[in-house]
């Protein structure tokens, strides 16, 4: 549905291109998360989707970016508005009128639609965004998820194929995130609509994407995967991924509930590691309460070289990421939690890095 084929974009007065030679595809039907550092590209490789870059933003696009076949390049984004929808992260600033009814009619104006055909568009958007209540409120008084999914209503009049979203949920709060990205999910679920949406509040939104697309830093190819593929290697990821990371878990939990899945056996790991520690602790404090007569130069044992307590740190962490196949380190170490009862459990479970 769209295709980058080696894109490269370069702003005026800039020394080196923002985007240098990007080939990607992607598929229709499918919910696509661009993700990068700021400053890294993600806006301008969106902005040359919907046509924005480079006739609004000025600078040079070279090689070829298409939405179902048109060349964004040679199509000013008014002249792609039936396919390709653009949603930015502040509805305010994309209204043109007051009211909700008003603000879904306005983006059909410029298609030449029949009023009747308008009308029913309409109808269909306020239901299917669960706006019909608020058919009639001036936007200024809605909520800012509400506000968003007007946004989103304003461009889905105009039966886009493609709806294009920069960082859509960062400004408002989880509820009203959850909002908006349950009717993403319902337009790519239910119309096979093709949405590609940059965000930095990536825990919100990493579960859903069908394929991930990583900008790694400017000018760098894209490594595009699935989330957990991506993931592994993202230098930016949601604190859940980071925990994922830490504890070796494979497949990388994406949500806190794919994490309280795969704690269960952390949680065993961690009652074992913390046993080992508790008779390391006494182990030293034994050797502190009798101490052997120093030989000349050395120090007692056990008593402040913090010697025990580092190994046993060590040990604490060689259990957290031990697989539950290597073999125990040594005599006395303990054994590792019982394998889950079905593959799939154990797929979610069984950690992958030592
Ligand atoms: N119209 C413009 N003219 C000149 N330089 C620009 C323009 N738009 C963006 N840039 C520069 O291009 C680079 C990439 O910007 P872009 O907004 O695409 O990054 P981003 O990944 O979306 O960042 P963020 O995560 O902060 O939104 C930045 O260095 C930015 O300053
Ligand atoms: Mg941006």
């Amino acid at each position: 549905m769209i295709r980058f084929e080696q894109v490269s974009v370069r702003y005026e007065g800039t020394d080196r291109p923002t985007l240098s030679g990007i080939d990607l595809t992607i598929p229709e039907g499918e919910l696509v998360l661009l993700v990068g550092p700021s400053g890294v590209g993600k806006s301008t490789l969106l902005g040359a989707v919907s046509g924005l870059v480079p006739h609004f933003t000025g600078g040079t696009l070279s090689g070829r970016v298409t939405v179902g076949g048109r060349d964004t390049r040679t199509h000013k984004p008014r002249e792609l508005a039936d396919l390709v929808g653009t949603v930015g992260q502040d509805p305010l600033a994309h209204f043109v009128t007051d009211t909700v009814e008003d603000e879904l009619a306005y983006g059909m104006e410029s298609l030449g639609l029949a009023p009747d055909v308008m009308r029913r568009r309409v109808e269909e958007t306020l239901d299917l965004l669960g706006l019909a209540e608020l058919r009639d409120r001036p936007i200024a008084t809605l909520s800012g998820g509400q506000q968003q999914r007007v946004a989103i209503g304003s461009v889905l009049t105009s039966h886009p194929k493609v709806l294009v979203l920069d960082e859509p949920t960062s400004a408002l709060d989880p509820a009203a995130a959850e909002e908006v990205l349950a009717v993403l999910q319902r337009l790519v679920h239910d119309l096979g609509t093709t949405v590609l949406m940059a965000e930095h509040r990536l825990e919100r939104v990493v579960q859903y994407a069908d394929q991930v697309v990583l900008l790694p830093s400017p000018g760098a190819a894209p490594v595009t995967g699935t989330p957990q593929e991506v993931m592994a290697l993202s230098p930016v990821h949601p604190p859940v991924v980071a925990l994922g990371r830490l504890a070796g878990w494979s497949p990388l939990p994406l949500s806190v509930r794919d994490a309280r899945r795969g704690a269960g056996g952390l949680r065993a790991r961690l009652a074992d590691a913390a046993a080992t520690l508790d008779g390391a602790f006494a182990l030293s404090r034994t050797r502190a309460a009798v101490p052997a007569p120093p030989a000349s130069g050395e120090r007692a044992p056990g008593r402040s070289t913090g010697r025990g307590k580092g190994r046993a740190g060590e040990q604490f962490i060689r259990l957290l990421r031990r697989r539950p196949s290597t073999p125990p380190p040594g005599p006395g170490a303990p054994t590792p939690p019982e394998p889950p009862a079905s593959a799939s459990a154990a797929a979610a479970r069984t950690p992958s890095a030592a």
